[in-house]
């Protein structure tokens, strides 16, 4: 009965995706002058001691023959910092809450093992521990988002962390020192726990919100340096978690995190990350972009306690979630990245940027070789991921005014009654008075006309870029590592204060225009 429900319903899907090209208008309120920044923190990342996202992914070790500067690898390395990565989320996700930050300090070769129990049993040797996250960030110029262990550490612990990391001064610091490292580094984020409705110590809300408010008392800010404090938020539709913590920890945290994965289900497969249906296709956009009700529902709750808007969301994991690739270990979540997790990404940056008045961070799981990576490794060789160069082309919303707009596309409706976007698009504008746009065509099958109307746009001058590809399920395999990747874009045509462009099936086109 119920396949057959399905089957019905999935058969209605098709037509929409088959229909003819469709003409959209896109209006852009570019004039606005007092309009909302788009945080550079909603394009952050996650890296966590899981698979090969730290060990192969982004550290090697200086005597690896793997080309690398200190440790950390030559390729990655630049290519994070193409992507002005604002800020990274270290070191887990399940593992921060059995991490214990003194055995990831002193000298390498000392430094205590551990059976990493949460991903694949794992022997970590902590050769990439405080040292070198924070001068990873450095090198980077990101901000260090620091995950405490509230779930198996102690108070004591996670206070001595923020002094050995923060302190100007004192023992820590002198241990700091001893250890290679004079100056305190600056931290602003830290997370008090991880998921404690789960792997973070499997909580009720209640007893998380008064530990909460324990383990932060003993955080303190050393010298000049401010913490910024993140509660462990709630799990997708948990809407209960996210009012208990705002009942009982209320201006004690600067913000509340929450996390939503784009998967299937959490039984059984999730699917593989590049053999899917079309109708598979479709619901992947459908789950990803449920994010918006999901998100306003938080927020509502947030709104009713904090109606000054004092307290933020954090969207610290998001992104999609399949199999692992097959042969791989299954606690290391290594997934290939095709069209389509580009595709959830774009939707999910154009509904971000609508809600940054409250949603202040987002850090995509994860930055290397786990879930739905930036790059993946093998070895010496690296490719970028189509999500890489989503990221990449959106940068340049990164701290711009977010410039309202209406876009007249029909919606699509996915096997599960879920409501996308066919052709969605998203504005700013930058210090300079650049406007960007960037447009997404999510049909398999046709292109979409798109005419931008835009004030106070003359005779501009234009650049853009394309990021397609012949299937949507293309992916950069180790062989081939150029199969998708952006192009210059140059069908489009500006007249009268409006841009038309002819967008082919299953694209995403960023366009400049000053
Ligand atoms: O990102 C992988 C895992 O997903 C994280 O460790 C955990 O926080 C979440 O369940």
């Amino acid at each position: 009965m119920r396949r057959t429900f399905l089957a019905a319903i999935a058969a209605a899907v098709i037509p929409v995706a088959a229909s003819a090209q469709m003409k959209v208008n896109v209006s852009i309120d570019s004039d606005i002058t007092d309009g909302q920044i788009i945080p550079k923190e909603i394009y952050g990342q996650f890296a966590e001691h899981l698979g090969a996202c730290i060990y192969g992914g982004l550290w090697v070790g200086p005597e690896s023959d793997i080309p690398n500067i200190d440790g950390y690898r030559t390729d990655v390395l630049e290519a994070l910092k193409t992507l002005k990565v604002p800020v990274m989320r270290w070191p887990g996700g399940c593992f921060a809450d059995e991490y214990h930050w003194r055995d990831g300090i002193g000298p390498r070769e000392d430094r205590p093992r551990m059976v990493n129990s949460n991903w694949g049993g794992t022997v970590e040797d902590n050769s990439f521990g405080t040292h070198e996250f924070l001068n990873l960030c450095e090198m980077l110029g990101c901000e260090p988002y620091i995950s405490g262990n509230v779930g198996s550490g102690t108070v004591e612990e996670l206070a001595k962390w923020v002094e050995y990391m923060t302190a100007p001064d004192g023992p820590m610091a002198k241990l700091r020192a001893q250890n290679g490292r004079k100056e305190p580094w600056k931290v602003k984020y830290l997370g008090v726990g991880n998921e404690s409705w789960g792997c973070g110590g499997n909580m009720v809300p209640e007893y998380y919100s008064h530990l909460y408010r324990r383990y932060q008392t003993y955080c303190r800010n050393f010298g000049d340096n401010r913490l910024y404090k993140v509660a462990s938020g709630a799990s997708d539709y948990d809407y209960n978690w996210t009012e208990v913590l705002m009942k009982n920890i209320g201006s004690q945290m600067d913000g509340v995190s929450l996390h939503y994965y784009t998967v299937k289900g959490w039984d059984g497969s999730k699917g593989s990350a590049t053999e899917f249906t079309d109708e598979e296709y479709y619901n992947t956009l459908g789950k990803a972009v449920e994010i918006e009700s999901v998100i306003k529902r938080h927020i509502a709750i947030m709104d009713s306690y904090d109606p000054d808007n004092n307290i933020d969301l954090l969207l610290d994991e998001w992104g999609t979630w399949f199999d692992v690739e097959p042969g791989t270990n299954p606690g290391h979540l290594f997934q290939q990245n095709t069209m389509r997790d580009a595709m959830v990404a774009a939707l999910s940056f154009n509904i971000f940027h609508k809600y940054t008045s409250r949603l202040k961070m987002a850090n995509i799981a994860q930055i290397a070789n786990v879930l739905q990576s930036m790059v993946l490794t093998d070895g010496a060789k690296m490719v970028l991921t189509p999500t890489y160069h989503v990221f990449r082309m959106y940068n340049v919303h990164q701290d711009a005014t977010y410039l309202p707009l209406t876009c007249s596309s029909r919606n699509f409706t996915d096997s599960n009654g879920r409501e996308c976007p066919v052709v969605d698009a998203t504005a700013s504008r930058n210090a300079e008075g650049v406007v960007n746009v960037t447009l997404t065509n999510t049909d398999l099958e046709n292109g979409a006309e798109i005419t931008i109307s835009i004030a106070a746009v003359g005779k501009p001058e234009i650049t853009a870029e394309i990021l397609t590809s012949g299937n949507i399920s293309d992916y950069n395999g180790f062989d081939n590592p150029e199969n998708v990747k952006p192009a210059a874009f140059n069908d489009f045509k500006a007249k009268d204060g409006k841009i038309t462009v002819k967008m082919p099936a299953k694209s995403i086109i960023s366009l400049s225009i000053r």
